[in-house]
């Protein structure tokens, strides 16, 4: 049989992280990472062909002359980084609060303000045209991509009414299909009380219930359903009935769960059978329990919890013990988290969520996968899988989380296709 001919090969990898763990193969011992030295990766027409040692890659695979032959050099090569939670569809920033709330202006307090907070951005987002929104948002994503990230979760919930809400679900429609990137896309109308529903907030509930919740699906635009659930936001019993409205109209829910206090998001999320819940930095130990029992994944957000200035982090090293799936995400926004960088989420999650390195790669790959349902199709570096793979100017995976801030991504392919 003709042996397939690879559009790009990687070679010479130090440490390739398959991330396919293995147990006591070669020489009895695990081997978690599904790390190869001396690996090699082919990639043709946008999937892996090939992973194994640099050695065997020319018995199976056949070089052309167009082939890209990239020498990884004893660097670490390891799947691109998939980012479960993003809020990247926003226009304005607001750094006034974010030195505010370091001179001890409460978070919660600054969302009642006139011209700051969410609904800050909620008006400059509605003022802007799908243009020029789109093009700040590629700004965005550029920014994620140079760190490495590959696939990720695009929200909503900076619109808030029908209009604006298929605006921003739009530019994620547009991107998913204009760019190599893997993409998914949550609506997240229950975001908080739009303005004009001040003092209505039942009222807003309704209209998400009969109106935003089916068009949306109806059309297509979002695969989840997301809902803010904290005092101030969305009560326990208003965010039950918006994910089950959505789960009885194809999406599945997603919930913003117990970010500021103990307000029974965990549970919530296990109840009503969530694909992730996300933050749980107050999150409560039977909560916990019910979402493994339920198979929810944790997804965990060190940067938001740094950049409101807390000390609290929510305990990602117990939910490993606990035997949860436990991701980790940027929450890119721009009131709780200015970051597209995970690599920066990573050296968080060690120094502040005390979770071990294995943890923390799976929690940036796989197990962020899970969280957005693609596990088949990204995460790991297998046959068969889409081609999103990174070389990292390191030559060991520890160095990953520990050379804080360090932009040690060199190159990024997405689907076959060379980013940087
Ligand atoms: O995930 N908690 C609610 N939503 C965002 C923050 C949004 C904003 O401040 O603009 C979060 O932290
Ligand atoms: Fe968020």
């Amino acid at each position: 049989m003709a042996k397939p001919i690879a559009d790009i090969i990687i070679m010479n990898a130090g440490e390739l992280l398959t991330m396919v763990y293995t147990k006591g193969e070669e020489n009895g011992t695990d081997n978690p990472l599904g790390m190869i030295n001396d690996g090699a990766v082919a990639i043709k027409d946008g999937k892996i062909i090939f992973v194994g040692k640099t050695e065997d890659v020319v018995s199976e695979i056949e070089f052309s002359r167009d082939t890209v032959r990239i020498d990884a050099n004893k660097k670490v090569v390891m799947p691109g980084f998939v980012d479960p939670h993003t809020h990247v569809v926003f226009k304005g920033t607001r750094e006034r609060e974010f030195i505010l709330r370091h001179q001890g202006v409460p978070y919660m307090k600054i969302l009642k303000e006139e011209n700051a907070g969410i609904i800050s951005t909620v008006r400059w987002t509605r003022k802007a045209t799908f243009e020029e929104l789109l093009d700040i948002t590629k700004k965005h994503i550029s920014e994620m991509v140079d760190w490495g990230t590959t696939t990720l979760e695009i929200k909503s919930g900076y619109g808030l009414n029908l209009e604006e809400e298929i605006k921003i679900l739009r530019i994620a429609q547009y991107i998913k299909g204009h760019s190599p990137l893997n993409i998914r896309s949550t609506l997240l109308a229950a975001h908080i009380i739009p303005p004009e529903y001040h003092m209505r907030d039942e009222k807003y509930v309704d209209l998400v219930l009969s109106d935003i919740i089916p068009i949306i699906a109806k059309n297509g635009l979002a695969d989840f359903n997301d809902v803010w659930c904290e005092k101030g936001a969305f009560t326990m019993e208003q965010s039950k009935r918006i994910l089950e409205t959505g789960f009885k109209n194809g999406l599945i829910p997603k919930v913003h769960a117990d970010e500021m206090s103990d307000a029974g998001g965990a549970k919530l999320a296990a109840n009503v059978k969530a694909i992730s819940a996300d933050h749980l930095t107050y999150a409560n130990e039977e909560g916990l329990k019910m979402m493994k029992e339920a198979n929810v994944v944790a997804v965990l957000l060190p940067i938001t919890t740094f950049s409101l200035g807390k000390e609290k982090f929510a305990d990602g090293g117990k939910m490993v013990e606990m035997g949860l799936t436990v991701a980790l995400g940027t929450d890119y926004n721009p009131g709780t988290s200015m970051c597209p960088s995970m690599p920066l989420v990573m050296s968080f999650a060690v120094v502040r969520m005390k979770m071990d390195i294995i943890s923390v790669l799976y929690g940036a790959t796989l197990n962020a996968a899970k969280a957005m349902g693609m596990q088949d199709e990204v995460g790991s570096l297998e046959v068969g899988k889409r081609a999103n793979v990174n070389v990292l100017n390191i030559k060991d995976y520890e160095e990953i989380p520990y050379r804080i801030g360090e932009n040690y991504v060199e190159r990024v392919i997405s689907n076959g296709e060379i980013l940087k």
